[in-house]
């Protein structure tokens, strides 16, 4: 049996990047058979950057109710919300004091933040929290809850996943087999997807492309995306172009190659982006209309949030950790 497990984080509206690095791939596989999937809202996560609670309550929400959009289906896999186990916060803890902190010092966001403040003048740690620091060890604490082997994810997550198996690692070597080693399942055919600007797309960068958003928002956003000044034409260089990534995450293989001899042959811009609309917004309108229907109800959202906690507590997440706890030498609380 393979465990599958992927997340994301509540601190803004589900975006295309999400969907095709993580949503889209960890439903596909929660179809396969011999699966055991678990998909949750990593509204922990979200305190690390968001200090607003009606912004991750909202979050919670449009986030909760794009899974379920996009196909996944509450009996059959675990669905929950990450502050509804709290389990994971103590095993966060258990984690900590095995975690080094020299791999801590080399995680992607925490660099980012030191560098920028070097760059600012500031000192190495200004205004960074010790969050921000430790939030491979919540990621961590995530994924080796529930023993997963393989986690769906965008490629800027591979880094987390390998600090998760040295960590379990560490833990399984101090005091047993506890837990299994993840590894990320990455899409192929998708690198990061870029944003508007050409950079990845990303909520902390302000260029994301909303999953949802209506269909003429979804146009006149897709036409804002940035390009060079190429006339109608002249050739485009595909493997340089945010146009044509955009549409290979979305496009079969054949349709991919149609477009890289289009961009040969000349192209136009505007009718490039035409194409991705249409190629977009085909995949994604039966899934529009479900997220409407289901936003307008967050009562019945809540409902089943807490129902899959409920019962990933009873049956995995209580006992897991009465078995880690007498390990490491604490209490039975049972
Ligand atoms: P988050 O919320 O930043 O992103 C959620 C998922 O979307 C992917 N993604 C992208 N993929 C392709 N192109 C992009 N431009 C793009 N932007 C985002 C991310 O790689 C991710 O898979 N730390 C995680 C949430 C998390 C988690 C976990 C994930 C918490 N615990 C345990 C897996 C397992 C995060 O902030 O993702």
């Amino acid at each position: 049996l393979t465990r599958v497990l992927t997340g994301i984080t509540t601190s803004g509206t589900p975006h295309l990047g999400n969907y095709v690095g993580a949503i889209r791939p960890a439903v596909a596989a929660s179809h396969a058979p011999g699966v055991e999937s678990f998909y949750f809202l990593a509204d922990y996560h979200a305190l690390i950057k968001v200090q607003d609670p009606a912004r991750v309550q909202r979050s919670t929400l449009e986030i909760a109710a794009t899974w379920l959009a996009c196909g996944l289906e509450p009996d059959k896999v675990w669905f929950y919300r990450q502050s509804d186990i709290p389990e994971t916060n103590e095993l966060t803890w258990l984690l900590t004091c095995v975690a080094g902190k020299g791999i801590l010092n080399r995680a992607h966001a925490y660099k980012a933040a030191v560098d920028k403040n070097r760059i600012d003048g500031e000192d190495d740690d200004a205004g960074i929290t010790a969050g921000l620091f430790m939030y491979p060890v919540l990621m961590a604490a995530d994924i080796l809850l529930f023993n997963a082997n393989q986690v769906p994810v965008g490629r800027d997550q591979i880094q987390h996943i390998e600090m998760a198996r040295d960590f379990g690692q560490r833990f399984n070597h101090l005091y047993g087999e506890h837990f299994a080693l993840p590894e990320a399942a990455i899409e192929e055919n998708v690198a990061t997807l870029p944003g508007l600007d050409g950079r990845k797309m990303s909520k902390s960068y302000d260029n994301t492309i909303p999953l949802f958003a209506p269909r003429e928002t979804l146009k006149k956003l897709i036409y804002s995306i940035v390009t060079d000044s190429r006339a109608p034409g002249e050739t485009k260089d595909a493997d340089n172009s945010n146009v044509f990534q955009l549409y290979q995450a979305f496009a079969s293989k054949q349709e991919t190659e149609a477009m890289r001899r289009a961009f040969a042959d000349g192209i136009a811009w505007g009718e490039a982006k035409q194409a991705l609309f249409e190629r977009i917004d085909a995949e994604i309108a039966p899934q529009r209309e479900k997220y409407e229907a289901l936003i307008a109800r967050p009562a019945d959202i809540e409902a089943v949030l807490r129902d899959g906690a409920k019962r990933l507590r009873e049956r995995y997440a209580v006992p897991t950790l009465q078995a880690l706890r007498t390990a490491v030498g604490l209490r039975d609380l049972s």
